[in-house]
């Protein structure tokens, strides 16, 4: 029994243009067959696979039913978490998806899901992402005070799911954590934030994140161990879609 996380299939069986426009280059070339021959390498019945966000471009439940069809048929047990691009996922409706889907795929979203002894808690998260304003050398010099001032309401929202998660999970008697973010945990600004700082509130062993793609992004956020805490990016291409393992 192993527990393995990747994020960002990113997938488009029903809306290929979209997909084509979006995410291009060699990696992301028949990323699905790619993800899917790995998985079918690495992983047993018994194993479970965190998907950390971006799914699917569909827009609807509809627009993604081949997407988790694939998803599905993928071995183990499969927890989802909410990506930016999950347009078929209300955040408030949460408790239908997990019912609709019950036995085939669990969402992570204001409640948590046991790994033997662990908790997996999380929710999408957010970041500010700019703009930032560069000079000739490529320095930070500035930035949208609006936009972060937005980010910051988002920030605020996305820390309450995550404590109600944390908290549902206390609950239960549960005190080893695995937390799960879509976005990455601090701005390029950040060396901390409020995600890092709840996850060492907490006790959490493993902070997960996707979202960042392409060899500029992926050092946006931190990564291996900071004040006792392992921060993992996985990205689907960051990982050249191998899962990757999280606790045996
Ligand atoms: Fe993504
Ligand atoms: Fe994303």
């Amino acid at each position: 029994m192993a527990l393995y996380a990747i994020g960002d299939l990113h997938l488009h069986f029903q809306s290929e243009l979209k997909a084509r426009e979006q995410l291009k280059g060699r990696l992301w070339k028949n990323h699905e067959e790619k993800f899917q021959k790995n998985c079918a390498k690495l992983l047993t019945a018994e194993d479970t696979l965190i998907l950390a966000g971006d799914h699917s471009w569909g827009r609807n439940l509809e627009e993604c039913e081949q997407d988790f069809a694939y998803i599905e048929a993928l071995p183990g047990r499969k927890i989802l978490t909410r990506g930016n691009h999950d347009m078929f996922w209300d955040a408030a409706k949460t408790e239908r998806l997990n019912e609709r889907f019950e036995g085939r795929l669990s969402f992570l979203q204001n409640n948590y899901f046991p790994y033997g002894d662990w908790a997996i808690v999380g929710t999408k998260g957010f970041t500010f992402e700019g703009p930032f304003y560069l000079n000739r050398r490529g320095q930070i010099v500035g930035w949208d005070e609006a936009a972060e001032e937005r980010a910051k309401k988002l920030v605020a929202r996305e820390l309450e799911r995550l404590r109600v998660s944390f908290e549902a999970a206390k609950a239960d008697g549960y005190d080893k954590f695995i937390m799960i973010l879509h976005y990455p945990p601090t701005s390029i600004l950040e060396r901390e934030s409020g995600f890092t700082r709840m996850a060492k509130e907490y006790g959490a062993s493993q902070v997960i994140y996707g979202h960042c793609h392409g060899e500029t992004r992926f050092f946006d956020s931190l990564q291996g161990e900071v004040d006792g805490i392992t921060y993992r990016l996985v990205s689907g291409d960051f990982l050249r879609w191998r899962p990757e393992k999280i606790l045996d």
